[in-house]
Parts: structure tokens; sequence; C-alpha cells
């Protein structure tokens, strides 16, 4: 979308559209592209709210032209979040408007300098104060790690609008409809669980201190910095993003296998058809060679039950299950109920390292593991049962 949105009186949405990066930090696939949304209050003193990514500066300084007109300038550019993807822009507005002052905490300072030898104009804000825009207050929360050090939120008092940069925004272009009543939610809330679970999950504890600080806020509007806005029910993305974050988990049993010739996963199809007669409902069955592990995480996120199966490979995991693996470590999700399954046709190799990232996770384990040796047999079918029916157990608990 070329033209600015109005948030409020005097906000305006000024945020761009990338539907032609094809990895988001060069890794999570942006099938459905992705929105850097960036806002200016257009008060006595203007104010920039983060900028977007160098790729899309062109239409971004055509809609702030559009709103100021030729005689105002950019007062202020609040920097809640340093992420190249909404600092891009940063020298780009310095040349702009030569009189603007950077604002930012103390780790914002250190960041500047690092990524681009910025050290003049800058004004540095401590958790709680207070920028006076004239009829806008914006007060500065500092959010650490939520996700990277100088991470912080712009409240504005006035309009009771949460510039929350990342926190509470996902993947997916803005296709015409910005804010929450425009668009279907079912969409968004999937790419924002992705989004959450690939890049903020990590720091879950971080986000539930974030989300303490702001208790008592009178919240209207939530502004992040990617996705849609949310002006008819904010409180429906801050709590998701608290469910998130203490790792709260609905019914169903994520399947993930990785299989070359169809053994391993004809136990995770028996398995699903198990869990499926048992009454559930909710069964993701990724092939892990065939699905982003972005989407597989998302979907873990979501629910509590995890059964993974892996042929042997080289004596270890097969590649793209410790692929699944690797990323499930690295976010430390919590409180999942697991089951194990494999296959193998000489001395093993995915299952015994199965075993051993479940030791490591402390995840609560459903059933006896199964290996089968090469096709699965009736003894093996038997533990699938099993595995499916302990797993239901454990949810309908
Ligand atoms: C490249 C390659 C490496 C393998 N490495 C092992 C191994 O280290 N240990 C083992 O027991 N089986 C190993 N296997 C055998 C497979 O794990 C076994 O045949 C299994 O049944 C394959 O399951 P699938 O039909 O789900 O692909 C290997 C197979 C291939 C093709
Ligand atoms: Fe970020
Ligand atoms: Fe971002």
């Amino acid at each position: 979308m070329n033209q600015p949105v109005k948030v409020s009186e005097k906000v305006y949405w000024i945020g761009v559209n990338d539907r032609e990066t094809a990895l988001f930090e060069n890794l999570w696939p942006l099938d459905k592209g992705v929105a850097y949304n960036s806002y200016l209050i257009n008060d006595e003193k203007v104010a920039l709210i983060d900028t977007v990514k160098i790729n899309k500066m062109d239409t971004y300084f055509e809609k702030i032209q559009e709103i100021l007109g030729e005689n105002k300038e950019v007062d202020y550019l609040i920097v809640n979040h340093m992420e190249p993807d909404h600092s891009g822009a940063i020298k780009e507005a310095m040349h702009y408007f030569p009189n603007i002052k950077i604002v930012g905490n103390q780790k914002t300072l250190e960041m500047l300098e690092a990524f681009y030898g910025i050290t003049d104009n800058f004004y540095l804000v401590k958790d709680g104060d207070v920028l006076d825009l004239g009829e806008h207050k914006l007060r500065f929360y500092l959010t650490p790690m939520v996700h990277w050090p100088e991470t912080m939120m712009s409240y504005d008092e006035t309009d009771k609008i949460l510039f929350s940069m990342d926190a509470f925004g996902g993947f997916g272009s803005l296709d015409g409809g910005v804010f929450d009543d425009e668009v279907n939610l079912e969409f968004y809330e999937d790419e924002i669980r992705r989004y959450f679970s690939n890049i903020v999950g990590k720091f879950s504890m971080m986000v539930q201190n974030a989300l303490k600080k702001l208790q008592g806020l009178d919240i209207s509007i939530v502004a992040p910095t990617h996705g849609p806005v949310w002006r008819e029910n904010p409180q429906h993305i801050i709590s998701l993003y608290d469910k998130w974050s203490r790792y709260e988990a609905e019914e169903g049993v994520v399947i993930v296998y990785g299989s070359m010739y169809g053994n391993t996963e004809r136990m995770a199809d028996f398995i699903a058809r198990k869990l499926s007669e048992k009454g559930i409902t909710n069964i993701r069955l990724y092939d892990a060679s065939k699905t982003h592990v972005s989407y597989i995480i998302s979907d873990m996120w979501r629910f509590k039950g995890v059964i993974l199966g892996s042929c042997a490979y080289n004596s270890g995991l097969f590649p793209s299950m410790q692929t699944v693996i690797n990323k499930i470590e690295n976010s430390a999700l919590k409180n999942r109920v697991l089951g194990i399954f494999g296959n193998y046709s000489w001395s093993g190799g995915g299952v015994v390292n199965l075993e051993a990232f479940a030791d490591k996770m402390k995840w609560e384990r459903v059933g006896e593991s199964v290996e089968a040796k090469s096709s699965p047999k009736a003894e093996d079918f038997k533990k699938c049962v099993n595995i499916a029916e302990e797993m239901v157990k454990k949810l309908k608990a």
C-alpha cells in the first residue's frame, strides 16, 4: 500500500510490504510476505516510530512527505528496535531531516554506532522517561531481550497506543487491511505464532517480564512493527502472547518424521490414525524433509503433544529430523508430552538420538519408544498403539 493510513487523529501507519524477500533473517520462508510497520505522529513536534528495511525506502519516504508536505520536518526518530528490518532507513532519515534526533536507550546508542557509525544527534531515554510532542506524550518502557538487548516499547499516553516493536507482530504482508477488524485474523494468527515461535519464543521469560511491566497500562491500540494493528481487540493479541510465553498449549498432536523409503512414515500414519480413533481432532503430520521447520515449531508451540520419528542415518538422526530437534532445543520449548518411534536396518542411530534429545528437554514421555527393523511388524505396531493411547490419556487428563 502506498498511502498512509490513519491510526488516530494525528497518528499514521506508514508501513511498507515486502513480497520480494524469500527468507526473513535469511532463514524463515516468507511465502505470504511481511510488512515493516512504521508510524508517524504529526504533532507540534513530529515523531517517527521505527523505520523500514532498506529495500523499501522509497515508498516509505514518499508517505512521510505526503503527510508532512514541504515545510514540516521530522523532529524525532524513536528507535524501539535496532534489527535492520526496522533500523535500515535511519541513515537515510538523518539525510532527509538533518535536525532529526534519534531517540533510544543506552543499548540502542551502542548499536547505532556499531551498525551505522552514528554517534551524533542522539537523545538518550531511560525506563519510564516521557517525550513531549505537544498534544502527545510518549512514555518509554525498556523491555530488554524481547528479542534483542535494546528492545523497548513506546506508549502514547494521549491516544493510548502501544508501539510494541516486534512483540505482537508476525509474518504476512498487509494486503489492503491494516487493522485487526479489517482482516481475517485466522490467517494472521498463524503467521504471528510462526514469528513468535521462531524468533521471540526463546525469550519467553523476557516476554513475561515485559507483560508484567505493561500490566495496568490502559492500551487501546497495539501497534507492532509487523502484521496487523490491533484496535478492535488489543487484549486478544496480548493474551495470545501471554499464553505462548507461558508455554500453554491446546489439545492436539504434532507428528514429525524423517523417512527415506516410507517405513518410518508408515508408523507415523499408523499412530495418527490411532490418535484419531481416540478422539484427537487436531493432528498435524509432517515430513521433516518437506515442510520448513518454522511451520513445524509453530504448531508445536500450539499443541501439547509431540511425536517424533526418525530412521537411522549414518549412525545418527535423519538430517531433516536433526534440524527439527536442533530448532526445538534452541527455542527451549517447555511442557510438552513426547512419544518416539523410528526405524533402522543394522546398528541404529535414529531412536537413540531422539531418546538423548528427550533426556535434555525433560519433556514428559508417553509409551515405550519403538524402533522397527526395516519394515514395521505387528509388535512394532502394538507399541505404536501404546504411544497413541498414552498420549491421548495425557491430553485428555
Ligand atoms: C544413507 C543411509 C544411511 C543409513 N544409516 C544407517 C545406520 O547408521 N544405522 C542403521 O541401523 N540403519 C541405517 N540405514 C538404514 C535405514 O535407517 C533403514 O533402512 C530404515 O528402515 C529406513 O527407514 P525409511 O524407510 O523410513 O526410510 C541407512 C540408510 C541409508 C540409505
Ligand atoms: Fe527483531
Ligand atoms: Fe522485526
